[in-house]
């Protein structure tokens, strides 16, 4: 017989531990004296702390814990500028405890060590300097914060109070101000109101054109409250589905049903829950270092994967001129149509509405000059990346908001035949753990 034994929860354990490298997703490695690996939070390499247990039992194979006490310091620590930030409290930001400078260290050393251990390149294999670039006028002293979120995700509380998640948790940090928010976003003053019969907000100041949103999820059988804010908004609702097929959809209260934003010399509508890059000089830095790595030449063809509102199909589409053509595949139907849309001056541009790894290989398609793709988090996987080499561009940019990804697609582009170019980081996303890369490839037989 078989003896079932429940493992012993460790949440609440403390541990004294030495605090190791960096890990991906805004934590660093620690070992307890047993050899227990702990993930922990609020804690920074070369440090010795008290680590709390969050997450994990004696069963698992890690355990998640907070930095309560630190008992050695590291030169790179600061006080948290903000006041909701720490163990068990806001979850929005990762490193707001880090110099700003040593925020984008430990990011390059993420990207570093995904690249090595998931596709076993060093960053001379990627001709990447090594360095996270941070955004124009992003380069702030020690506990100062850049504000730069344009789109903020509120949740509300039980009493009507807008706050932020805790981290891996649906609790709800009641906060009076969020320090990343864009000013757009604050000035809208969210955090001031009540918000009963309301579950979710989402709030988002457009670049550029002054556009203000906020899409408000209703609490289930709640009503909309009469929306009143410190500046003119256009406001949405979502409707959730019900049953196991239920889709949610987004109706308009008043005001326009999309934002626009500026980038790349044109206005680009972007309908409610479609995406667009949240920083707002992200897509002008993104757009500048896809075009300098692809080089478009006037009269060639282009493909724009995972296209979204069509931002790098436009900017191709620019460059490529009259001759040139650019077909873009985008899944959300939403964003499908505002490509579409902001594209319509363009008579040699394509937008394509479905899945990727579906779409592309029945194009038709057979050869491509240069590819841009940019992906979810999940990256293009293996299909996709062979299905680009088997059109044979001569250069491919590849966008990536995360490492773990990137350094998986590379490899299989090493297996479809093609190397790195050069590689650039963007600190796009301050006091968080994220970032975004741009890798440029090309066939390996070129130039080795
Ligand atoms: C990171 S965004 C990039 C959008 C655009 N390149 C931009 O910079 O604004 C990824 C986009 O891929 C879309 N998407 C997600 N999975 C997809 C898939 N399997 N096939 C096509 N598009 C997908 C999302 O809807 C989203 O618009």
């Amino acid at each position: 017989m078989s003896s079932t034994r429940t493992p012993e929860s460790l949440v609440g354990q403390e541990y004294e531990v030495e605090v190791g490298p960096v890990a991906h997703g805004g934590h660093c490695v620690a070992r307890t004296a047993e050899g227990r690996v702990l993930f922990v939070r609020h804690a920074l390499p070369g440090e010795r702390v008290v680590a709390r247990v969050t997450e994990g039992d004696s069963d698992s194979r890690f355990l998640r814990a907070d930095a309560v006490t630190v008992l050695y310091a590291s030169k790179d620590r600061v006080e948290a500028p903000c006041p909701f930030a720490g163990p068990g409290r806001c979850g929005g930001c990762d490193w707001q405890h880090a110099k700003p400078g040593a925020q984008r260290r430990l990011k390059a050393d993420v990207l570093t060590e995904q690249l090595s251990r998931l596709a076993g390149l060093t960053p001379e294999d990627v001709n990447w300097d090594g360095t996270v670039e941070p955004a124009p006028g992003d380069k702030v002293p020690a506990g100062e914060v850049p504000a730069w979120r344009t789109r903020v995700q509120y949740a509300v509380d039980e009493d009507g109070r807008a706050g932020l998640r805790r981290h891996r948790s649906h609790e709800v940090e009641p906060i009076d101000r969020c320090l990343i928010a864009a000013e757009g976003v604050s000035e809208l003053g969210i955090e001031k109101r009540q918000w009963p019969q309301i579950a979710g907000i989402e709030a988002v100041a457009a670049t550029g054109s002054g556009d203000r949103q906020v899409v408000l999820t209703p609490r289930p059988g709640g009503r909309l409250p009469i929306v009143e804010l410190d500046r003119p908004v256009s406001v949405l609702r979502v409707a959730e589905g019900k049953g196991r097929n239920a889709t949610r959809t987004i109706h308009r209260v008043h005001g326009r049903p999309f934002v626009r934003e500026r980038a790349d010399g044109r206005t680009w509508r972007v309908g409610a829950g479609g995406f667009w890059q949240v920083h707002p000089r992200a897509a002008e830095l993104l757009v500048d270092a896809v075009m300098r790595g692809l080089t478009p030449r006037k009269g060639e063809t282009a493909l724009d994967l995972y296209c979204g509102v069509g931002l790098f199909a436009g900017a191709l589409a620019d460059r490529l001129g009259e001759r040139g053509a650019v077909l873009g595949i985008e899944s959300a139907k939403q964003a499908v149509e505002d490509a579409r849309h902001n594209l319509a001056d363009f008579d040699r541009v394509r937008i394509e509405h479905g899945k990727v790894d579906q779409v592309l290989p029945r194009t038709g398609i057979t050869e491509a000059d240069i590819v841009v793709l940019d992906p979810p988090r999940a990256g293009a996987g293996r299909d996709t990346v062979r299905t680009i080499a088997s059109l044979t561009p001569r250069r491919v940019a590849y966008v990536a908001c995360d490492p773990a990804a990137l350094a998986r697609d590379l490899a299989y582009f090493r297996d479809a035949g093609y190397k790195p170019r050069f590689l650039r980081a963007f600190d796009l996303f301050p006091m968080t753990h994220h970032f975004e890369c741009v890798a440029i490839l090309e066939p390996a037989a070129k130039g080795s």
